[in-house]
């Protein structure tokens, strides 16, 4: 029998009242799709127990089926009795939660999460986001929220309602606008399987905090990458959709640029560079966090400007690797990887 995934064909936008997040939670428990606001980025929620509705999740995004989601908790109590907890699982969710930290652990046998939320993998990466809206709506789904970033596959991430409608419009039931996500970049991913823990994604938190609390972490690559990795070898040449692309506006990002042409747009961090044919400031002053909050709103700003003003494509300042600059300097670097 084949299934159909008939998408919603009004996406409405709710307020992030009392009334709002009561809806969202009702849609959600009946198994349609409601991105909301978290403290990284927009995400698009399913109820992870719920196979149908993360199915939906794949669809709606057009992502593959082999890159896993990552399941949202209102406490590490309500996480922990459906994945398989370290000690330093514990401390690291004591230190980092409710925050930008994702923790790949085993599933428990008994955990209710749909295989497919976990593309079928025995471990499950889970995190409470730190954004109180969403830890209402947590708490009134009551059950584990599967959320990918709420954009199309190989898009920029959402930071705000309006972005998630852009790309989304039509295909989900809702989006619940919590405003401008702080933080700005997703989450960092750290799988805790292994002997050691290991950085599978750079994002909110730094490496230099949880090293701090931890000690050194290894470093790997996200699941999703090792998996476009072996098709790409199996299907040569390579299959649509399965490079290191992501995050990637329409136009061609060219990074680390210290001269800038007319008929570019520029991304700048600290004093711009003169004679751009558009501007917008990650931040002036050369802080991190501000430039990350800004990352994806002026990747989407610049990509309308190069359409707009026929520009060839968008040069990107260099910014240092360090704390948040690990986080941003990935994102440019796959929003300039070459597109298949
Ligand atoms: O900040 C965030 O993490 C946002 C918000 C909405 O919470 N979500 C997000 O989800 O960025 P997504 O699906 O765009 O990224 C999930 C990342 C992917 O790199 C995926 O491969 C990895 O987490 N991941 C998820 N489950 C995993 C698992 N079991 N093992 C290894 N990596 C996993
Ligand atoms: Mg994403």
């Amino acid at each position: 029998m084949t299934q159909t995934l008939a998408f919603a064909a009004i996406t409405q936008t709710l307020a992030a009242d009392s009334a709002g997040i009561a809806d969202a939670a009702r849609l959600l428990r009946a198994g349609s799709l409601v991105a909301f606001g978290t403290e990284t980025v927009y995400g698009l929620g399913a109820d992870a127990t719920n196979a149908r509705a993360v199915a939906q999740v794949f669809a709606a995004k057009g992502r593959p089926h082999f890159n896993p989601l990552i399941c949202h908790y209102p406490d590490a109590d309500a996480a922990f009795v459906q994945v398989e907890a370290s000690d330093l699982a514990r401390r690291l969710a004591a230190a980092f939660w409710p925050g930008p930290l994702s923790l790949v652990l085993p599933r428990r046998a008994d955990c209710p999460v749909a295989l497919l939320a976990g593309a079928g993998l025995p471990t499950l990466a889970v995190r409470v986001p730190a954004h109180p809206t969403a830890l209402a709506l947590l708490r009134a789904v009551g059950r584990p929220v599967a959320a990918p970033s709420a954009n199309r596959s190989g898009q920029v991430s959402p930071t705000t309602a309006r972005h998630v409608l852009e790309g989304l419009a039509g295909r989900i039931a809702a989006v619940l606008d919590s405003g401008v996500c702080r933080v700005g970049v997703e989450s960092t991913v750290l799988d805790l399987c292994g002997d050691r823990p290991c950085l599978l994604r750079p994002g909110g938190a730094t490496v230099e905090a949880i090293e701090a609390l931890i000690g050194p972490i290894a470093r790997g690559i996200a699941v999703a990458e090792a998996a476009r990795i072996v098709h790409a070898e199996a299907e040569a040449p390579r299959s649509p959709g399965l490079g290191v692309s992501h995050y990637a506006p329409d136009a061609p990002v060219r990074l680390n640029a210290d001269v800038v042409r007319s008929d570019e747009a520029l991304l700048a961090f600290g004093r711009p560079l003169e004679g751009s044919g558009a501007l917008f400031q990650l931040s002036a002053t050369c802080d991190l966090t501000e430039a990350a909050a800004n990352l994806f709103v002026g990747l989407r700003r610049l990509d309308t400007d190069v359409a707009r003003q026929g520009l060839t494509g968008i040069a990107v300042m260099p910014l240092p690797g360090h704390d948040l600059g690990l986080a941003i300097n990935d994102r440019l670097r796959r929003a300039a990887a070459p597109r298949v």
